[in-house]
């Protein structure tokens, strides 16, 4: 398959910064298709740290990447984050980063807006705080303004209008004045020529680029239990995270999305409010965190932690359509005596083998462990099977029969090299 969709199986942070600099280092194409700068993307290169929420993993090594119109784009975030890898000496030019013009905008009404829910309200997402969720709903409430816009300010007018009607009677609710039209106009003045340079037609140049045969890989944000239809709602981002948003968020046919790598830690995190079946508030927790430093690159949150959850990561599997995974983070197990392992749920004495899709069930549903021995070598590092304990290759071999799905590869440390290879994902 020419190419390849990375995206997270679990609730995010599953290690995908390090899976797909791997693979962007042989794509020819990077592609974000869904989400905004609410992602955290950890790339550990040379003995040099990059921290990307917004732009393609694909950017630090200089391979072309695109922003799809499936993302949400924060256009003063955009122009931070370009400066920010700047000065660690990335170039980004509109040769080598372009923005779909069908691309919807994040407007400083929407941050404020995803703020003051989150403060007024007892019942809490948890967001980014970044408006993602308010930038979507103008998006689907047909009153975005997109990149395209950006270039016919004096037409906006009429659609400045339907925003306004819309956010002001929001923000009166919450004792706010109303959008400031005249600053919204100049601010986006000010910013159009940072953004227009790099806007394309994307879907175009990706068609030609799959019709050239070249490599493209599409970087997923978040996790599959945040997609907005499949996850755990109301706790979810507001972006379907699955992988067929690749063809959506991007332009592609659906026949594009070719080999759908799922990323999937050797336990279980989340961030933010909402049903968590595995999660351990006690010393097992604390081990997994302050070990996995389990604190989040957006917002520096503590995430929350928990044993490995065989029943959600089947679901994300089979709803995802993952070809196989990459596992991460298994040398953070090294040193526990005993692993468990969720196989199963019952709830008011019945048993499922999938999550339950009301919110108050499945923040009720108890888990049926499975114990598996531990190991007291480290697998930190390790490059081949041959360099696993025995314990270690069971619980991976284990794993991959509960969710039914194949190990593609797993990742021993945040360096590149340190990982074992099953599948080229690219060459399958
Ligand atoms: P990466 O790409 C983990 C979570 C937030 C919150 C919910 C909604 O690093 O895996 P939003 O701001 O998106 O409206 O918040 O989604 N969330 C993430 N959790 N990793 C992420 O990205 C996340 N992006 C959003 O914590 O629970
Ligand atoms: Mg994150």
């Amino acid at each position: 398959m020419a190419n390849v969709t990375v995206i997270g199986a679990q609730w995010g942070d599953e290690g995908k910064g390090k899976i797909v600099d791997w693979l962007a280092e042989r794509a020819d194409v990077v592609v974000r298709f869904q989400g905004g700068h609410n992602a955290g993307h950890t790339l550990v290169v040379g003995n040099q740290t990059y921290k990307l929420s917004l732009l393609p993993s694909g950017i630090v090594r200089g391979t072309l990447s695109v922003i799809g119109n499936g993302v949400v784009l924060d256009p003063w975030h955009f122009r931070d984050e370009v400066a920010k890898l700047a000065g660690q000496g990335v170039t980004i030019t509109p040769d080598n980063l372009h923005i779909a013009e069908n691309c919807p905008l994040i407007l400083p009404f929407h941050r404020d807006l995803d703020g003051l829910r989150e403060d007024a309200s007892e019942f809490k997402i948890g967001t980014t705080r970044r408006g993602i969720g308010p930038a979507y709903e103008d998006k689907v409430g047909r009153r975005a303004i997109r990149v395209c816009d950006l270039a016919h300010l004096d037409d906006l007018d009429p659609q400045i209008d339907r925003l306004c009607a819309h956010h002001d009677a929001l923000r009166a609710g919450f004792d706010q004045p109303p959008i400031d039209r005249v600053r919204l106009k100049n601010d986006l003045a000010e910013i159009a020529p940072h953004i227009l340079p790099y806007a394309k037609p994307v879907w175009h140049s990706l068609g030609e680029a799959r019709r050239a045969g070249k490599r493209i890989l599409f970087e997923g944000a978040q996790g599959m239990l945040l997609d907005v239809d499949h996850g755990t709602y109301p706790f979810v981002t507001s972006s379907n995270t699955v992988a067929g948003t690749a063809s959506s968020g991007s332009g592609l046919g659906p026949g594009g999305v070719g080999f759908v790598l799922g990323i999937v830690k050797a336990y279980t995190t989340r961030v933010g409010s909402g049903p968590f079946p595995t999660e351990q508030d006690n010393e097992i927790g604390e081990f997994l965190g302050t070990r996995g430093h389990e604190f989040g690159v957006v917002t520096g949150r503590k995430r929350r932690c928990g044993w490995f959850d065989a029943v959600l990561v089947r679901q994300s599997a089979a709803v995802s359509g993952i070809t196989g995974i990459a596992l991460t983070k298994l040398d953070i197990l090294d040193g526990l005596e005993e692993i468990k392992i969720c196989v199963g749920y019952t709830l008011d004495g019945r048993h499922y083998d999938y999550l339950p899709p009301h919110a108050a069930d499945q923040a009720r549903v108890e888990p049926i462990y499975e114990s598996v021995e531990g190991w007291s070598e480290t697998t930190a590092g390790a490059r081949s099977w041959a360099q696993l304990p025995a314990q270690a290759i069971k619980y991976i071999r284990r794993i991959e029969e509960l969710i039914q799905c194949p190990v593609t590869l797993v990742s021993t440390s945040p360096q590149r090299d340190d990982t074992i290879l099953v599948r080229d994902p690219f060459e399958d």
